[in-house]
């Protein structure tokens, strides 16, 4: 095993705080997390100001979302005891590397991040035309940099946002000398997850299933989920590769589940009904073991608040030894020894 020795190596990474999480998140993103936790040092944020950068002008759902998700990352088997689990705007030292940071982006850079052209056309209920919501990839680079991340597991539109992270850290380094690795993205291989429509599965279509949805919840989403359209009656043929149910099978049910649905669908042995009721089936069986885990915090908040300020305060000293080097590389460190120049943040 290299388990032991990857251990020094560290993770970083993030998620918005949008709210509940459904089982896209936790494909996409969540299992890979919870994996990785006995492999590297991990740290993982709940990234509140990143929230701000597109839903600025009401802040009321920041701090609930984000209690939240953090209740969904301690129920999918977040560990607090293995990884650092805190909340991005408790950590302000973010914030002070960030402006360090734009110091020295040049403007071109974060005009050709893909993300932002793409949101700056698609979104257009919002005024995006903020210096933060130019900057947020600057923002994304200090919380990686500043616990010197080796590893930053993402999805395909972020990757781009680690490139840009490795060439700050460049021209960090090429300025005031080395301080900062370059940190790798560990793409997710995310499999196709769709959605009670057939659609890729997204809070913004409304087509979910929430990793704390109730057994009869999610039984009754399998329902009336969308099937292979060819299948109009019980005894015409379908095919699972191109129904979203099949898809579900594939990624949530057993070698011998699977060949059942193979075999039956094809040649019209089994019905829709029966068929959905066993992808139900491996849902709630991956689902009930996070709701219980839940409930505990759910029952008492105060449990998880302890758990993200505790996880905070990990941060808040990784990121102070961090910003010691900052300093100093810059010239602008302590005058003397003992010279409390920032107090305790
Ligand atoms: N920008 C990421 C997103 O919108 C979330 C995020 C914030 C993040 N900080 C990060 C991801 C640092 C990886 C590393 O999904
Ligand atoms: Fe889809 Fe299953 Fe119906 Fe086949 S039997 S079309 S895989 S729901």
């Amino acid at each position: 095993m290299t388990t032991s020795t990857n251990l020094t190596k560290r993770v970083l990474s993030g998620m918005r705080p949008t709210g509940k999480l459904h089982l896209g998140n936790y494909v996409g993103a969540l299992d890979n997390w919870v994996r990785m936790q006995d492999e590297y040092q991990c740290f993982f944020e709940v990234a509140d100001w990143h929230a701000l950068t597109t839903d600025y002008a009401d802040t009321s759902r920041v701090k609930e979302n984000s209690l939240e998700v953090a209740l969904d990352w301690l129920a999918a088997g977040l560990d607090p005891e293995k990884s650092v689990i805190f909340i991005q705007s408790h950590v302000p030292a973010h914030a002070e590397l960030h402006l360090l940071f734009s110091m020295i982006t040049p403007l071109g850079w974060l005009e050709r991040v893909p993300t932002y052209k793409e949101q700056r056309e698609n979104i257009k209920d919002k005024d995006l035309g903020t210096y933060g919501f130019l900057g947020y990839p600057v923002l994304q680079s200090a919380d990686i940099l500043i616990y010197k991340a080796d590893v930053v597991p993402v999805g395909e539109d972020q990757v781009a946002h680690v490139e840009l992270t490795r060439e700050i850290a460049r021209r960090f380094n090429g300025f005031y000398g080395e301080v900062f690795p370059e940190p790798k993205s560990l793409l997710t291989v995310a499999p196709k997850l769709p959605g009670s429509d057939g659609r890729k599965m997204s809070k913004s279509y409304g087509n979910t299933i929430l990793l704390t949805d109730a057994e009869p919840v999610v039984r009754q989403k399998l329902k009336t989920m969308v099937t292979d359209p060819a299948r109009v009656r019980r005894s015409d043929p379908g095919n699972p590769d191109v129904c979203p149910v099949g898809d579900l099978h594939k990624i949530f049910s057993d070698r011998a589940t699977m060949d059942k649905v193979n075999v039956g669908c094809r040649s019209a042995g089994i019905g829709c009904i029966e068929c959905k009721s066993w992808a139900a089936d491996a849902l709630v069986q991956l689902l009930s073991p996070m709701q219980e885990r839940r409930k505990k915090f759910e029952e008492n908040p105060r449990l998880a608040w302890d758990i993200l300020e505790a996880g905070s305060e990990r941060a808040r000293k990784a990121a102070g030894e961090t910003m010691k080097d900052v300093r100093a590389a810059m010239g602008m460190g302590l005058q003397y020894e003992g010279a409390d120049q920032f107090g305790s943040g």
